[in-house]
This record gives structure tokens, C-alpha cells and sequence, in this order.
């Protein structure tokens, strides 16, 4: 089964095609520094660039499969919840082309999408070129990102390049190795091998997911594959909202969360005692405003504390323990009381470096098997949504109406 999906419920327009669990393609356009200059994210705005990119990013995502839309089977979107303007682009798009190939539409809730992002894996060691071309010396340092989010020959995507970050993930998933005998593996088309990303749902097993994001920050019980319970959310700020926030009030850039993860690295995570909303409450519930108002207050007090770098890194990795200690201790503690022995976390902050790196030590402490969603498909993407579509496709789940409309706040239940 070929499926075009596309995803427009916030601030990136993205489209992607699957076959069968691979992802063929999967273009994002990011509107990042479109936003930033503002402070956060602009709805109509937002929707004035989906409507721009919309069909040169679904046109990429295409060519980048190799297919025409007549060997579609399916097509899917992003139904919501998100920003109703947004959604209504990439909704309404992807049900016109439905319609025009009279094919199956399947509307997706984006939060589900991301329970399954985590079983989205890089399936083989993929190197550039043939003889480590883009490589530079013994590192692995690549010149473009392995996966298309940024369009080579487009300038579609708007986000800031992080290789030194890139760098850290690549060469930890050994991805850029000299190439294998394996003639299978696919050459982009600058001669380049590019990575193969695969669901693979063969290892799945019952698991607690967190979804970590700058609207949202979540636990779900996922029982098994295609059923899920939610066991609590955040009562106020998401935890990306409060490094963004935080961020700000230390004349950060936004979004502020990167920026704040780079700091922290140079910071001592003890200078400053933060609170640790609801950290012992008996709930799977998250706060975080009032650890953004400790901040503020702290930051009123000491208002030299902005002119010394050392000490900003020191509040960025203070601020950045408190959260990391919150969503990590809530996790454990809700997958331990339901029993099951994976934990999976996708969503924005899910790139955050010691989230992931305290997440990797507590689970091998505990005995859980831990998967993370690759970093370029912790943030928002159409991959995540084709996957999904083409299981419920699979299941033979009924089929929704076409006339069906976007649902802003689809909650998941
Ligand atoms: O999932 P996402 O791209 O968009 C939605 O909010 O739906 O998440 C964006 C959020 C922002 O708040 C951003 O600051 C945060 O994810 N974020 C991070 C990091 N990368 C992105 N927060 C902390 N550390 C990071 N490395
Ligand atoms: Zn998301």
C-alpha cells in the first residue's frame, strides 16, 4: 500500500509517502524563524505559509518516492488537534486529493501519531556517497541532514541547522558507515545513500509513551497496538511552553528549548533549587507554570545574574533538571504501577539531551526497554501520520465519511 499523508496542525508543513511501514519520503517545512520573530507561534500566519508550501512540499515528497499520485492508494491528514486554521489547509487538501483519485482518506489525531513515532527506526547503516562522501574526516559529521528535512535542492526549510547536534545522533546510531555489499540500499539523487526509515512494530510491545512537546506533555498508556488510555496531561503549561517561557525571560531566542538544552550542557543542573510541580502528587498529571513563575521571581531578584554567561548556563541547566526530574519520575512511576516494561517518548522537548540521557539511564536502571523517537521525528512530521493511517488502513478500521471536518481539540481519549 502507497499512502501520501500531510501534517500542517502547527508550524510545520509536512508531507510524506509510505509503503508498507517505510517511509518513502518525508519533507518538513519548518516556519521556525518565521515565528520566532514574534515570539511564538502566529496562526494566521502559520496558515498563509502551509497554503504557500503546501503543494511544492507534497510535490517533494512525491518526487522524493518516486512516484506519481496516480499509484497512491490512500491519502491521510493531520484532523487535529492543532491550530484551526493550519489543520484546514492540510485537511482539506489531502481529502480533495482523496476525492480526485477516489481513493481512501483517513483524517489522523496527531497525538496518536506520535505514540507510534517511536517505532519509526533508521532500518540499516546508510552511508553518504560511496566513499563517505559528505563525511568529513573520521568523524561523522554530515554536510546535509540524513533525512529530508531539509529539502537538498529547496529552500523550504526555515529551521536552523544543528549539525553538531546531528553529529551526536548520527554517529551514535552508527548510521554513516562505509557502505555495505547491500545493493538494496537506495542513492538519492545527488549520489548520496539515504537513510531508510522503517516502523517496525514486530518488537512492539504494551508500553507507557510520554509525548513532550510545546502544546502538550502526556503519558498514555498505549495496551497494544492501535488501543490507548490517557493517564494524564498537563493542567497548565506544556513542558516545551515552560523552556520557552523560562527562555525568555533569560532573552533567549525563541523557541528557547534548543537554546536552553545547549546551555545547560555548560551549567551545573544543582546551582539553583527549582520546584517540581506535582512531582509527588498521586496523578499522572504535569504543572508547569509555577516553575516558570519561580523563575521569573528568581530572575527579578538577581537581575545581574543575565550579565554572567556562566551563570545563565547555570539557571538553563537548573531549569532544565527540574523538568527532565518531573517528566522522567512521573514516567517511571505510571509505567511501574501499570505494569508494563517499555517506555517510549516522542514530541519536541523528546530531543532535549538530558531528557534523553536521563531517560536512557533510569530505564536501564529499572530493567524497562526504552525507545525514543528519532530526533528528526520528534518534532512534527508527516511520517508519523502515514504510518498510523496505513495500520488503521491495515486493521480495516471503518472508514470516516469524506465530508468529515478538522477537529482542533481532538482530545485523545
Ligand atoms: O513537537 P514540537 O515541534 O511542536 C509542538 O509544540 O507541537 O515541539 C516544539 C517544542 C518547543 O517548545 C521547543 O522549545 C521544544 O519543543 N524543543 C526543545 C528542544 N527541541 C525542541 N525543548 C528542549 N530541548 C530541546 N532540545
Ligand atoms: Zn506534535
Amino acid at each position: 500500500m502507497t499512502l501520501l499523508a500531510i501534517e500542517t496542525s502547527c508550524d510545520e508543513t509536512s508531507a510524506a509517502v509510505v509503503r508498507d511501514g517505510k517511509v518513502l519520503s518525508n519533507v518538513v517545512s519548518s516556519q521556525i524563524k518565521l515565528h520566532a520573530e514574534y515570539g511564538g507561534v502566529v496562526p494566521e500566519l502559520a496558515a498563509r505559509e502551509h497554503l504557500k508550501n503546501l503543494l511544492p512540499v507534497a510535490q517533494a515528497a512525491l518526487s522524493e518516492a518516486g512516484i506519481s499520485s496516480l499509484q497512491l492508494d490512500a491519502v491521510a491528514a493531520t484532523q487535529g488537534p492543532g491550530l484551526g486554521i493550519a489543520l484546514l489547509i492540510g485537511f482539506k487538501a489531502a481529502q480533495s486529493v482523496a476525492f480526485a483519485l477516489n481513493k481512501p482518506f483517513l483524517g489522523i489525531n496527531h497525538h496518536e501519531a506520535h505514540l507510534y513515532s517511536p517505532w519509526i527506526q533508521i532500518a540499516s547503516p546508510l552511508p553518504l556517497g560511496g566513499d563517505r562522501a559528505g563525511v568529513r574526516g573520521g568523524d561523522l559529521t554530515v554536510e546535509h541532514s540524513p533525512f529530508n528535512i531539509q529539502h537538498p535542492t529547496s529552500k523550504m526549510a526555515a529551521g536552523p541547522p544543528v549539525p553538531s547536534m546531528l553529529s551526536v545522533e548520527c554517529s551514535a546510531l552508527n548510521v554513516f558507515q562505509k557502505p555495505r555489499s547491500s545493493p538494496s540500499l537506495p542513492l538519492s539523487s545527488e549520489g548520496r545513500w539515504k537513510p531508510v526509515l522503517q516502523a517496525d512494530f514486530t518488537s512492539f510491545q504494551p508500553n507507557l509513551s510520554l509525548i513532550v512537546s510545546g502544546g502538550h506533555t502526556m503519558l498514555v498508556l498505549v495496551e497494544s497496538d492501535l488501543k490507548h488510555r490517557v493517564l494524564g496531561g498537563t493542567i497548565d503549561d506544556a513542558a516545551g511552553e515552560c523552556f520557552d517561557k523560562t527562555g525568555k525571560l533569560m532573552g533567549l531566542a525563541y523557541p528557547a528549548g534548543p537554546i536552553i538544552d545547549q546551555l545547560a550542557e555548560q551549567g551545573n543542573p544543582k546551582a539553583y533549587d527549582f520546584p517540581r510541580p506535582l512531582l509527588h502528587d498521586a496523578n499522572d498529571d504535569f504543572s508547569f507554570s509555577g516553575l516558570k513563575t519561580s523563575v521569573r521571581y528568581f530572575i527579578r531578584d538577581h537581575p545581574a545574574l543575565l550579565d554572567d554567561r556562566k551563570r545563565i548556563c547555570d539557571l538553563c541547566a537548573s531549569v532544565q533538571a527540574a523538568i527532565v526530574e518531573v517528566l522522567v519520575k512521573k514516567t517511571i512511576r505510571a509505567a511501574k504501577r501499570e505494569g508494563v516494561r517499555c517506555i517510549t517518548a516522542s514530541g519536541g522537548v523528546t530531543c532535549n539531551r538530558g531528557l534523553r540521557t536521563e531517560l536512557e539511564r533510569v530505564c536501564k536502571q529499572n530493567g524497562f526497554t526504552l525507545r525514543l523517537a528519532e530526533k528528526n521525528l520528534c518534532t512534527d512530521n508527516a511520517a508519523m501520520i502515514g504510518i498510523l493511517a496505513e495500520r488503521k488502513l491495515m486493521a480495516k478500521m471503518p472508514l470516516p465519511a469524506l465530508s468529515e471536518e478538522i477537529q482542533p481539540a481532538w482530545q485523545l481519549a
